[in-house]
């Protein structure tokens, strides 16, 4: 059988999503294929990193792109189109000098000896939130991991200044909600020579921090995500860890100063809700992720479920010149680690055999609870290029795949009322690679069966993460 990319000139990789996108869009009424849902009214708002080449030179990293909003907005069966740079003062540094000023990811500004130097003891920390964002009360938050959380406005999509203050020098961009009072719950690294673990509150009109747990480490390892369960706050540490000093000394760029241990294993560590006390480490085998799928309480026991790597070595396929080039990313597994804190065991079972990543479930019905569904991206040619569905209980898998698209996260929208976990929609962005545009895909999320598509006059960029504002 031939295959479309074997008959045609046309370039059907994903490169195109890895090429700068400069121009901001306001497309009202986007031309829609199929039907989409009446009772699908609010917006999908999504970050990510839209410019990576600054004229004198690319940055390093896909990590490191300059964040750029995009909102799809759906009302009465239409879908209208909005984007914009953050103007964060990152974004204005490089429009003001053509270079960035900020240290990112995986790329520092140039600096001289002296610079370097002196910038020990002001790290100039990037404020370009291309990781998540997320909603506390009435106000819209982009995030990163340094501790500038950026408010924006969901009508202009313009940037409206630091929205609260984070106790430590890290923090990550997957906050949860807390039931109890709509606020939000999030991890903080505090660096130095006493370095710490640390969990806070933000409650919904607030933007100081309430302490919940900390925890001493001498060695903090990576953290994108954590695990929420109705009693404990999850952290699972992967031993891909930093000497906090040589953070400031080494002069490379953040992410180059993490070093992979796979001899610590992965250790994880539950935080009581209530008291902030802790218990573990709990070890098992070497692991590495960024995000948590979900975790639950099953008697005594924790189960967190986890999109893994087998090593760290994740972070290095995502650097520009390589995605660029067109290598392959490695593929995540998703799998179940089950802490049994009397006995200290932990064990690890992979839950279906197809790849996954950039995971979301019914958030609203069933974080921190047990659940049956999970939405992800998955890998058949070296780039993510499926959206799969997991059944975490009878183990099986469903995908939606067309040759030469490439999806993005896709963003589980419950139906009013809905019966089942799994009814309503989801939202993906997928680059057309045939084309060389991206459009919006609805699927059926019961089914992945498509409702409809929204195209897009140009590409996005690959992102990661948005949410739906009803
Ligand atoms: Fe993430």
């Amino acid at each position: 059988m031939t295959t479309l990319a074997e008959t045609s000139t046309v370039d059907t990789t994903p490169r195109h999503g890895f090429d700068s996108l400069d121009e901001e869009t306001r497309v009202q009424g986007l031309p829609v294929t199929g039907e989409l849902p009446r009772w699908l009214q609010g917006s999908l708002i999504r970050t990510g990193p839209a410019k990576w080449d600054l004229g004198s030179r690319t940055m390093n990293h896909w990590f490191d792109g300059l964040a750029m909003l995009h909102r799809f907005s759906f009302a009465d069966g239409e879908v209208s189109y909005a984007s914009r740079f953050l103007e964060t003062k990152a974004y204005r540094a490089v429009q003001e000098t053509g270079d960035i000023a900020y240290s990112e990811f995986a790329t520092d500004p140039c600096r001289s000896l002296y610079q370097r130097v002196t910038s020990m003891f002001s790290p100039n920390l990037t404020d370009n939130p291309n990781v998540n964002l997320g909603r506390l009360g009435e106000r819209f938050i982009a995030m990163t991991e340094t501790p500038i959380p950026v408010q924006f406005d969901p009508d202009t999509l313009a940037s409206a200044g630091v929205a609260y203050d984070v106790p430590g020098e890290l923090t990550t961009a997957h906050p949860h909600m807390d039931r109890a009072t709509q606020g939000m719950l999030n991890y903080a690294a505090k660096l130095g020579p006493r370095s710490s673990y640390r969990f806070f509150l933000l409650r919904p009109d607030a933007t100081k921090p309430e302490a919940i747990a900390s925890k001493r480490v001498r060695r903090p390892a990576y953290m994108h995500s954590f695990g929420l369960t109705e009693r404990w706050l999850v952290l699972a540490e992967f031993p891909y860890v930093v000497n906090p000093p040589s953070l400031a000394l080494s002069g490379r760029p953040y992410i180059e100063n993490y070093r992979w241990r796979p001899e610590l294993g992965t250790r994880f560590h539950l935080f009581d809700r209530a008291t902030g006390e802790s218990i573990g480490p709990f070890e098992t085998d070497p692991r590495f992720g960024f995000h948590f799928v979900n975790a639950y309480e099953d008697g005594d026991e924790v189960v967190a479920d986890i999109c893994t790597f087998p090593d760290a070595g994740i972070v290095q396929d995502l650097y520009m010149e390589r995605l660029r080039a067109g290598k392959p990313v490695a593929a995540a597994a998703l799998e179940r680690f089950r802490i049994a804190p009397g006995s200290g065991d932990v064990t690890i079972e992979r839950l279906i055999d197809e790849s996954l990543e950039l995971p979301r479930i019914n958030y609203g019905r069933c974080n921190e609870r047990p659940y049956r569904y999970t939405w992800g991206v998955g890998i058949d040619g070296g780039w993510l290029d499926k959206i799969v569905k997991a059944d975490v209980i009878e183990r099986t898998a469903t995908t939606w795949r067309e040759d030469g698209c490439y999806p993005g996260e896709p963003v589980f929208v419950a139906a009013p009322n809905a019966d089942a976990e799994d009814e309503g929609v989801l939202l993906s962005i997928v680059l057309d690679a045939r084309k060389g545009n991206s459009f919006l895909l609805v699927l059926d999320a019961a089914s992945l069966d498509e409702l409809a598509r929204a195209e897009v006059p140009h590409h996005i960029p690959f992102g990661f993460h948005g949410q739906f504002a009803h």
